[in-house]
């Protein structure tokens, strides 16, 4: 997509300094759409069951004794926030054409759903202020649960009182913080952050300092008990696990880095690391022992996955890159209002899964879910052997 100031305007083109930032906006959007067409259409997951799902089986109840009309999936995240069900679609994108296409409609998916809507990485604001309409949802969905985003390593540069800005400007309820070490080193040199210091202490001073609750995720490659605990230590009290199993951003990254069949070195460590990380369930599992509000995201693509990570004690699903395709697919059959009513469908069907499948415990909430007997598999159970560590 072209930067229309750059073509439009040659005062603005033929200066030296304009046109390093102009470059290095139109480079970021550039990548974003990239990102978005990957996760579209490209070959971005991997192979099986990475997110040991079917290591977990729930125990079916024959006879559940209970009325649909007395199930309830609602739940609250902070303080009065109540969503009508655990479900919220993770911080993706914003800053292009296409980006703003994608929020517009998927905040109005989830004000119409009453489920949290992250926005994605407003870094691209922080270099071209002018940005700030893509990420701005709150005239479409006035009362989404709206989560702002930001890199850890972005906010350690710009500090908490730019990052609680970057919240102001876009109205949003929550700030997610993104950890992604592993797709840095898959990503060419000028793009790459390679300083991964001081981010504990930038997220001790963002709970700190900034006025709403944070999050913090990861982008795919799991979160481990020992860095949670260590998050906790900082004041943090919600994560996202953001496990192995569903979009690979490193595998994503590995095939951005692939240039006409060319391999550069990041691709080809990209696709020996394209399932780093942990499992989603075994992260879902590792956290829900610790005293933090879960997330579990990571190649959540059903019902059984979902009502499964409830299972093993997470608060929320989250989901991204399913309901990104699903948008999109229908915005190419019949335009926006259709890839709206059919995301709200498809969104809706995996909840009544999920509502069914608690339903088949003889339980009313998804909140019970996790004080009922499971059978772990030994993949799964193997990765309880880190649990204290
Ligand atoms: C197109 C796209 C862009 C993304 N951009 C961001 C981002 O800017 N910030 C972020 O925290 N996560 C980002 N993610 C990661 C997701 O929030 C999520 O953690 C990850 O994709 C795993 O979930 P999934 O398997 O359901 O896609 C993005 C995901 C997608 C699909």
């Amino acid at each position: 997509m072209s930067d229309p100031k750059v073509a439009s305007d040659p005062k603005l083109a033929s200066d030296p300094k304009l046109d390093k930032t102009m470059s290095a906006t139109f480079a970021s959007q550039r990548r974003k759409d990239d990102h978005i067409d990957l996760c579209h259409r490209g070959d971005v997951t991997l192979e099986g069951d990475r997110g040991l799902w079917s290591d977990l089986s729930l125990v079916h109840n024959a006879m559940p004794e209970l009325h649909m009309s007395s199930m309830s999936l609602k739940t609250s995240l902070w303080g009065q926030t109540e969503i009508d069900a655990p479900l919220m679609l993770t911080g993706m994108t914003g800053g292009t054409e296409k980006a703003t296409l994608v929020n517009r409609g998927l905040s109005q998916v989830c004000a119409h759903l009453n489920i949290p809507f992250g926005l994605g990485s407003q870094r691209i604001m922080t270099k071209d202020p002018s940005l700030v309409d893509s990420f701005k949802v709150r005239q479409y969905a006035p009362n989404v649960v709206l989560l702002s985003n930001i890199g850890v390593n972005q906010l350690r540069e710009m500090g908490p009182e730019a990052a609680q800005r970057l919240c102001d400007e876009v109205e949003s309820d929550a700030l997610a913080i993104h950890l992604n070490p592993a797709m840095e080193f898959i990503q060419p040199g000028d793009e790459a952050d390679r300083d991964f210091r001081g981010g504990y202490e930038a997220i001790r001073l963002a709970v700190k300092m900034i006025d709403r609750p944070v999050i913090v995720k990861e982008c795919g490659c799991g979160l481990s008990p020992k860095v949670i605990s260590r998050l906790i230590d900082q004041g943090v009290q919600f994560v996202d696990v953001s496990g192995v199993g569903g979009t690979s951003w490193v595998k994503l990254e590995a095939l951005r880095a692939t240039q006409d069949g060319e391999h550069s070195r990041e691709a080809r460590l990209g696709m020996l690391l394209a399932d780093w990380g942990i499992p989603t369930a075994a992260a879902v599992m590792l956290a829900s022992s610790l005293p933090v509000k879960v997330i579990a995201s990571g190649g959540i693509t059903n019902a059984l996955e979902a009502t499964k990570a409830l299972a093993l004690g997470a608060d929320i699903v989250g989901m991204a890159r399913p309901a990104l395709q699903t948008f999109l697919d229908a915005f190419e059959r019949h335009g926006e209002d259709h890839a709206i009513e059919s995301t709200i469908e498809f969104l809706d069907e995996l909840i009544y899964g999920m509502r069914s499948i608690t339903a088949l415990h003889g339980v009313t909430s998804h909140k019970q879910l996790r004080h009922l007997p499971r059978v772990i598999g030994p993949r799964l159970l193997a990765w309880r052997s880190i649990e204290h560590s």
